[in-house]
């Protein structure tokens, strides 16, 4: 009855769309689903960036870049415009595209703290209710939604507008989840831990001993290693597949046993 049970975790004839994934974790989720047998879309602010995405990944697969951003509905609607033009169908949506800012909150500009809800919340808002028009009308759809271990935690208190947005990603998640079921379209969040990508570099680059940090941090984590995007990209192929097609409003951590201790 259950054939051959590789075929779960394909995502052959899937389209998916993936925010910010010209870098980190959104460069490693496009190489895996492009393996998995995917079309994929990116999308992130920075052409130049996005040409050198797009070289990296053609190995693996049909995919292209529009560069858009997130947190601007014009920038969202001419991206989605776009799209339409290239594929009739969406089956994944990604909302992946991120910054963090490391500062305390009695210093923190009204600016800072919108462009970081922007780019998290809005973003994903938006991106979100674009795709919704591709998949109520399929019935079918997965988004996954890329919050943080901060989305259910303070952390060290420095990341103030970090971890309260992607506190939000996590709720707005289980309300698509709850409200979207019943058209096929599934919704889950997944919280990594720390993973050194550009947007955490300034972490290490400000700190007087960059080894001496890194090695501090993997200190805290039970498996005693940082993270790296691949063990992400893993965990989203999961949830975007019909491995998972029964999963839907789970918050994933997958953060190296930190949120055990
Ligand atoms: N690395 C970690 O430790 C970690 C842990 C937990 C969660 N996360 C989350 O994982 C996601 C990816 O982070 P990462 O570590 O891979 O960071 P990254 O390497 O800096 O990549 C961020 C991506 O988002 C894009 N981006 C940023 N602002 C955007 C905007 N306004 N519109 C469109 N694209 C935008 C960037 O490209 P442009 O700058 O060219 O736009 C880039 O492609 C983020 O949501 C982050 O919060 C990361």
């Amino acid at each position: 009855m259950m054939g051959d049970i590789s075929q779960y975790f394909r995502l052959d004839q899937r389209v998916a769309l993936i925010t910010g994934g010209t870098s980190g974790l959104g460069l490693a989720i496009a190489e895996v689903f492009l393996q998995a047998g995917a079309t994929v879309f990116i999308t992130a602010r920075r052409a130049d960036r996005g040409q050198a995405a797009l070289e990296r990944l053609r190995p693996h697969g049909p995919v292209q870049f529009f560069p858009a951003d997130v947190s601007q509905r014009w920038d969202v609607e001419r991206l989605f415009d776009w799209l339409r033009g290239q594929t009739h169908r969406l089956d994944i949506l990604v909302n992946n595209a991120g910054i963090m800012q490391t500062k305390d909150l009695t210093e923190m500009t009204e600016d800072e703290w919108d462009r970081e809800w922007g780019v998290h919340v809005k973003g994903t808002f938006l991106c979100t209710q674009q795709a919704l028009r591709f998949m109520l009308g399929q019935t079918s759809g997965v988004i996954l939604n890329i919050s943080s271990y901060l989305g259910l935690r303070g952390g060290s208190g420095f990341t103030p507008a970090y971890s309260a947005a992607k506190g939000a990603i996590v709720t707005f998640t289980k309300v698509l989840a709850s409200r979207y079921g019943p058209y096929g379209i599934r919704a889950n969040v997944l919280c990594p831990g720390f993973i050194p990508t550009d947007l955490n570099r300034h972490i290490f680059e400000e700190a007087p001993d960059p080894v001496a940090k890194r090695r501090e941090i993997e200190e805290r984590y039970p498996l005693r290693r940082l993270g790296e995007p691949i063990d992400v990209a893993l965990a989203a192929l999961y949830l975007c597949s019909d491995a998972a097609r029964w999963v839907s409003g789970a918050v994933l951590v997958i953060d190296g046993g930190l949120s055990a201790r």
